[in-house]
C-alpha cells in the first residue's frame, strides 16, 4: 500500500490556496517522530513555521528558492548532535535489559558505534541519515493525505557552508541550541493541480538492482 504514495510523491514546486488541517500536520509529524534511528537516538526536531515573516527567513535560508516561501507550511528538520554524544549513547543503552557495564563501554569507545569519536564531520552524517529516514516517512503520510512536498536540501547551513550570515541569523531567530543544525527544509502545502506535473525519471529496476553479485 505505500508503494502507491511512493509512486505518487513528487516534489511539489506549485501550490494551492489551501490550508493543511492541523490534524493532518500533526500525523505527518507523527510519522516522522516514529522513524528509525542509529541506536534509537532520534537526534532530530521538527520546527513548524507557518508564519509569512519566518516563511521569508527560510526563503532566504533556501538561498532564494522561490517555492520556498510560497508553501503554506514549512518544517525545519532540525538535527542534534547532542542525541549522539558519548553520554546520550551510555543512557540508551543503560536502558536496554541486562546489557553489561562492559558491553556499554566497548560500544561507546568504538568510534564505529560512536560517530561523536571521530569528530564534527561523522557526526554531521551519521545525524543527517538519521533525519532523512523521519523526512521521508513524513513526505509519504503527507502524500497519503493529498499533500504535496518538496524537501530542500540546498540550504544555507554548516553541511553546505553557504550563506553563513544567513545561517546565524536563522540560528538566532529559531532560538537554537548550539548542538543543533538545520539539515534541511521540508516545504508543504497542497499542489496547484493546475501546475505542469514533471515526468517521473528514474534509472530502470535493473539499473539499481543486482542479485548475489553487483552489476548487470
Ligand atoms: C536531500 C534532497 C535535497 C533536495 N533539495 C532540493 C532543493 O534544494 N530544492 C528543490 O527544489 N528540490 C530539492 N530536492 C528535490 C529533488 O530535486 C527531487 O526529489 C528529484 O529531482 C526527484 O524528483 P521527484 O521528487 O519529483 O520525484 C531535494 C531532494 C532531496 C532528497
Amino acid at each position: 500500500m505505500v508503494l502507491k504514495e511512493i509512486e505518487e510523491r513528487f516534489s511539489v514546486r506549485a501550490f494551492a490556496d489551501k490550508k493543511i488541517p492541523d490534524e493532518v500536520l500533526k500525523e505527518i509529524l507523527e510519522a516522522g517522530r516514529l522513524a528509525p534511528s542509529w541506536v534509537n537516538t532520534q537526534p532530530w526536531h521538527f520546527l513548524v513555521v507557518k508564519s509569512q515573516q519566518n516563511k521569508a527567513l527560510l526563503s532566504q535560508v533556501a538561498l532564494g528558492q522561490p517555492h520556498v516561501e510560497k508553501a503554506d507550511a514549512i518544517i525545519v528538520i532540525c538535527g542534534d548532535k547532542s542525541a549522539m554524544d558519548t553520554e546520550s549513547f551510555r543512557k540508551i543503552l543503560s536502558s536496554r535489559p541486562s546489557i553489561t557495564e562492559d558491553r556499554i563501554n566497548l560500544l561507546v569507545n568504538n568510534d564505529g558505534f560512536n560517530p561523536s569519536l571521530k569528530g564534527n564531520s561523522a557526526l554531521n552524517l551519521r545525524v543527517l541519515e538519521e533525519v532523512t529516514y523521519a523526512t521521508a516517512y513524513m513526505t509519504l503520510e503527507a502524500q497519503r493525505h493529498g499533500v504535496g512536498t518538496c524537501v530542500v536540501g540546498f540550504i544555507a547551513n554548516a553541511l553546505t557552508g553557504a550563506a553563513p550570515e544567513v545561517y546565524q541569523l536563522a540560528r538566532k531567530t529559531f532560538n537554537l541550541p548550539e548542538s543543533v543544525e538545520i539539515m534541511s527544509l521540508l516545504i508543504l502545502g497542497y499542489p496547484d493541480e493546475s501546475a505542469e506535473k514533471q515526468p517521473k525519471i528514474r534509472k530502470s529496476f535493473d539499473e539499481v538492482v543486482s542479485y548475489e553479485t553487483y552489476g548487470w
